[in-house]
């Protein structure tokens, strides 16, 4: 079924002023983006000549569709994301290597008419689908599955949530300290953004935080959750490489 409304997680990134400032607010909020990228890159078996069609489930600003074509120059990808301003930031950030992109404005919980039936040997989705109920991971997951090629790879690396409401608690401390620490560093470095109010303390940096989940619609599952999601949705190697508190890097491959 074709779904109209624009989703609130699209909606939330469709707005050029938090477009702008997406990457700098990444850094100080999601600096494992890095190593999970790192992660990804690690895990990938293919040689750099290789010759493959990628998919990026909500490719942003570029920041994992940029290494992936850096690293394998004979790769193609279909860079997917339901708001138009974030694609025009990963046309920006891929620009000469554009030409190996073929972008695509649509909620990928329509995959399969977004796809029309294309095949490919890698599914990359960053931050992304923990903006999908259960039910809806599970078709696009399936989704993912009949795209890919036997052999080929699928990799998330995203949010997830404590099974346990008291260790959920303390891992938000430790999130909101972390952010409050690195963007007090950004102020003594004199680096942009320092003079952000929005991290200046715990609390502020709570509501900010809190106040964006809930436009985003956010609902990461916890990791059990997501790899039986996995699992269910025919990935049946699924597993978890890689975990620091509330962010992951799971997936698995399409058996040969
Ligand atoms: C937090 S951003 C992550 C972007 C990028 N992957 C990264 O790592 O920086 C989530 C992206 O997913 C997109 N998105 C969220 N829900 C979507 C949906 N149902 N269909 C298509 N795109 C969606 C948003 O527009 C946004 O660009």
């Amino acid at each position: 079924m074709a779904l109209t409304a624009k989703s609130h997680s699209i909606a939330a990134y469709d707005i050029p002023e938090r477009v702008a400032s997406y990457d700098a607010d990444m850094d100080l909020m999601h600096p494992n983006r890095h190593k999970m990228l790192q992660i990804v890159l690690e895990l990938l078996p293919f040689s750099p000549d290789a010759s493959f069609t990628a998919l990026d489930l909500g490719v942003g600003t570029g920041f994992f569709s940029y290494v992936i074509l850096k690293r394998f120059a004979n790769s193609r990808v279909i860079a997917l994301d339901g708001a138009a301003s974030m694609i025009e930031m990963a046309q920006g950030r891929l620009g000469p290597m554009a030409d190996r992109v073929d972008f695509r404005t649509g909620d990928f919980r329509n995959l399969s008419e977004l796809l029309r039936g294309e095949r490919g040997d890698l599914v990359y989705s960053a931050y992304a689908l923990h903006h999908l109920t259960a039910p809806e991971k599970i078709s696009v997951v399936s989704e993912i599955v009949k795209f890919l090629n036997p052999g080929g790879w699928f990799l998330n690396a995203d949010l997830i949530i404590g099974h346990d409401a008291q260790i959920e608690s303390r891992i938000q401390e430790i999130r909101v300290q972390g952010i409050v620490g690195r963007a007090r560093a950004n102020r003594n470095n004199g680096e942009s953004n320092s003079n952000d109010e929005r991290f200046a303390s715990a609390a502020s940096t709570r509501a900010f935080i809190d106040n964006l989940q809930s436009r985003e619609h956010d609902q990461p599952l916890t990791l059990n959750e997501d790899l039986r999601i996995l699992t269910d949705a025919g990935l049946k190697n699924a597993s978890a490489f890689w975990l620091e508190y509330r962010e992951a890097v799971t997936g698995g491959f399409k058996p040969l």
